[in-house]
């Protein structure tokens, strides 16, 4: 391919928000300005471009800020993914393939070069634009840190710290009230915010989407820790947990155009049958969109702020096609073909694991 001229560029965020979009966002405008770049922002996803009309000029004074801002500010959408995109044929919901208009627009709008800030939706999306030839960088962005390729993704941190600041809450709420509180956090089918957020919140169980429990198992050791003196137990279920055998907890069947199912409801299912079974008084809590909501941690502004930088790096090089990702102590071009449909998941026989299982911790299998 010969080398690609570079004066204009575009940026969009897909897919659920993440704390870090907006960090993104201001270092792509940052780093891009001095290099004579124009930036375009794309609002809502690709709705933005489709539509024509959401094509959003930033510059340095727009886009000082919002550094530490959650959310983003072009917004984001998961349910337009232009290859297939719903439209209403008489009366009925079909989806199109709208993907060879978005890079008609682009083109024309004068883009060179597309950097797409999004989880493994809006990722797959990049890789099919950069598959019909135009030049994409993706940044990938999940608070589930469920994308292969980078150690971590950003939003993953803030996501981890807000649940643990919720479970040191409801310790003294839990011991006044001699409860067990199951808490549930989001995360998809990968259990990291669950984990890591139990281990960091000192929680007496914690409920995986890769470690299926039995809920004999969860109740004996509720009974055993009450047995030991405590008169409370903390739990955390990611939304992805399932007992043995089961399927996950969902909150109805799939919307037109979403790509996965909602997932939700473990925490309260499991709570009723802990007081039934159990005989203690036992509280159910989400945490749901808190996770995703407000100010980027510092380890997120500062990730967050790599990627925009080394997006616009890998453009300047001429590198597309791939995702920034944090490959310690640098950031480092990982494919993006290599990053869709896949699902980096916990090891079952990690460290991390093993630390909490050290620490006590019961995950509902023994
Ligand atoms: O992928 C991020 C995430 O927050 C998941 O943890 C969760 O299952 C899902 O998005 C929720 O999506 P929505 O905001 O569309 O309900």
């Amino acid at each position: 391919m010969a080398p690609i001229r570079v004066n204009r560029i575009a940026v969009n965020t897909g897919g659920g928000d993440a704390p870090g979009l907006n960090a993104v966002i201001r270092a792509v405008v940052r780093a891009a300005e001095p290099l004579g770049w124009e930036v375009f922002g794309i609002e809502r996803g690709y709705d933005g471009v489709i539509s024509g009309k959401g094509f959003r000029r930033l510059t340095r004074s727009t886009v000082r800020g919002i550094l530490g801002m959650g959310g983003s500010i072009l917004g984001t959408n998961n349910r337009g993914n232009p290859f297939q995109y719903p439209v209403t044929v008489r009366g009925k919901v079909v989806t199109k393939d709208v993907g060879d208009l978005v890079i008609r627009r682009l083109r024309h709008k004068g883009i060179d070069a597309l950097v797409a800030i999004g989880g493994d939706g809006s990722l797959s999306i990049a890789a099919e634009i950069w598959k019909r030839g135009f030049p994409v960088v993706g940044v990938p962005k999940t608070i589930d840190n469920d994308l292969v390729g980078t150690v971590v993704t950003f939003g993953f941190d803030t996501a981890v710290s807000v649940a643990t600041e919720a479970l040191d809450r409801l310790h003294s709420t839990a011991a006044s009230h001699e409860r067990v509180m199951v808490v549930e956090v989001m995360g998809r089918y990968a259990g990291w915010i669950a984990l890591h957020s139990g281990i960091a919140g000192g929680a007496d169980v914690i409920l995986l989407p890769e470690i299926p429990f039995s809920a004999a198992s969860v109740c004996r050791a509720v009974q055993a820790r009450y047995r030991s003196g405590r008169n409370f137990c903390i739990i955390v279920a990611a939304e992805g947990a399932r007992p043995k055998g089961g399927s996950y907890f969902t909150q109805g069947p799939k919307e037109a155009g979403r790509e996965h199912v909602r997932l939700g409801g473990v925490a309260e299912a499991l709570a009723k049958l802990i007081q039934e079974r159990t005989r203690r008084e036992s509280r159910s809590l989400v945490l749901g969109h808190l996770l995703r909501g407000g100010s980027p941690t510092t380890f997120d502004r500062l990730l967050a702020t790599r990627f925009g930088a080394a997006a616009v790096r890998f453009i300047r090089e001429q590198r597309f096609g791939y995702v920034t990702a944090l490959d310690p102590p640098n950031i480092v071009p990982f494919p993006i073909a290599e990053v869709v449909g896949k699902q980096k998941t916990v090891p079952v026989d990690g460290d991390v694991v093993q630390a909490a299982r050290a620490m006590g911790i019961c995950f509902g299998d023994e």
